[in-house]
């Protein structure tokens, strides 16, 4: 049997509503398929500042090192969102764990699931069918760069900044990722005015031979955001820096349907960490409402980064059962009344063959 110890980090708002459905499915596929999976929990985010005045203590930083995985809700709380000055913010912890983690590659799958194309604000016969995977850079950009105030603080800065080894470490993973789907990969960018997007657009040309099925090309980004919900099935792989990826992954989760339907893989050189793509809908905090659906499937790239394929397909089909059966919560259905713990009960149930999943 398989055992693997996964470090969950539930964060703040929603973050442990839809953790805790990711942690039930995670539990009936160990079940389902012999394996032992065992669950650390540990402070990140809002909640671990309130706690312990650090958002990411150094218990929670060393458990993920030594993890084989780790499963994050989502972090972040109002009070700091209007608060430029704070000295701490939830954020700090996420960014510094992607970069303590050396997680450079964020992997975000968006699909056009034919059970939501009336549900997604975009036509119908324009979305259906899509199936694109972003590569987003993590660790990097203008996230990391050099910042601060000058001028008595009356003007500030960000550096944007990449190395060639930063881009071509993420470059051959999309690469690969293309040739094992549609053979398309797509770089995003801001040649036409950015330093650092000339060098993306020279340092992925250099690579591109090395993968002769892959047919490489490029879109500004601003152009690339019109595409995407345009004709989003010109896409397969798409392969951005830092900012323009986190932008254009929340655009394109238009074309689920919500926001709650996208999961995200970061991975590096060591643990990887799996998380929806969404924050932490604070509003929505203890309500039952939050679609753990995001949080699930990320669950599911958990399994898939584990090796174990048909545990992953598992997890899919059961979402897609849910989604046929139309066991959603409220924003994708505003006349059902499933809750967050109901979907993922859905899910856990559909995972272990139980015939009988009606919810009452
Ligand atoms: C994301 C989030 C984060 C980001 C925030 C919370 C720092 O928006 O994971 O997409 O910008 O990377
Ligand atoms: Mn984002």
């Amino acid at each position: 049997i398989l055992s693997k110890h996964i470090v969950v980090l539930p964060g703040d708002g929603i973050g442990p509503e839809v953790c805790a459905e990711a942690v039930r499915v995670l539990r009936a596929v160990a079940d389902r398929f012999g394996h032992e999976f065992h669950f650390d929990y540990h402070l990140m985010g809002a909640c671990a500042i309130d706690a312990t005045g650090s958002p990411l203590p150094e218990l929670t930083l060393d458990a993920c090192h030594q993890a084989d995985a780790v499963l994050l809700g989502a972090i972040g709380d109002p009070k700091y969102d209007n608060a430029p000055a704070a000295p701490v913010r939830p954020e700090q912890g996420l960014l510094r764990l992607r970069k303590e983690l050396g997680l450079y590659a964020n992997i975000r799958p968006v699909m056009a699931y034919d059970q939501l194309l009336e549900h997604s604000p975009l036509k119908a016969d324009r979305i259906q069918g899509t199936d694109m995977l972003i590569f987003r850079e993590l660790t990097g950009g203008v996230y990391f760069g050099e910042k601060g105030r000058f001028n008595d603080g009356n003007s500030a800065y960000d550096n944007c900044t990449y190395s060639r080894e930063e881009i071509e470490r993420i470059a051959h993973r999309a690469f690969r990722a293309a040739e094992t789907r549609r053979h398309k990969l797509t770089l995003v960018d801001k040649a036409n005015v950015l330093e650092t997007s000339r060098l993306w657009r020279e340092t992925v040309q250099q690579l591109a031979p090395q993968y002769p099925s892959v047919a490489l090309d490029y879109l500004f980004v601003d152009n690339a955001a019109m595409q995407i919900i345009l004709n989003p099935r010109q896409f397969d792989v798409i392969l951005t820096e830092n900012m323009f990826g986190d932008i254009i992954s929340d655009e394109a989760s238009v074309i689920a349907g919500s926001l709650g339907m996208l999961p995200s893989a970061s991975v590096g050189d060591a643990v990887a960490l799996f998380e929806p793509i969404h924050g932490s809908y604070p509003q929505a905090k203890g309500k039952g409402i939050a679609n753990p659906i995001a949080t699930i499937l990320s669950a599911a790239m958990l399994l898939d980064h584990f090796g174990l394929t048909e545990e992953a397909v598992t997890v899919r089909d059961a979402v897609q059962h849910a989604l046929d059966q139309q066991v959603v919560t409220p924003e994708l259905n505003p006349a059902t009344r499933y809750t967050t713990e109901q979907v993922g009960s859905f899910i856990a149930y559909a995972v272990l063959d139980i015939a009988d999943c009606e919810m009452h």
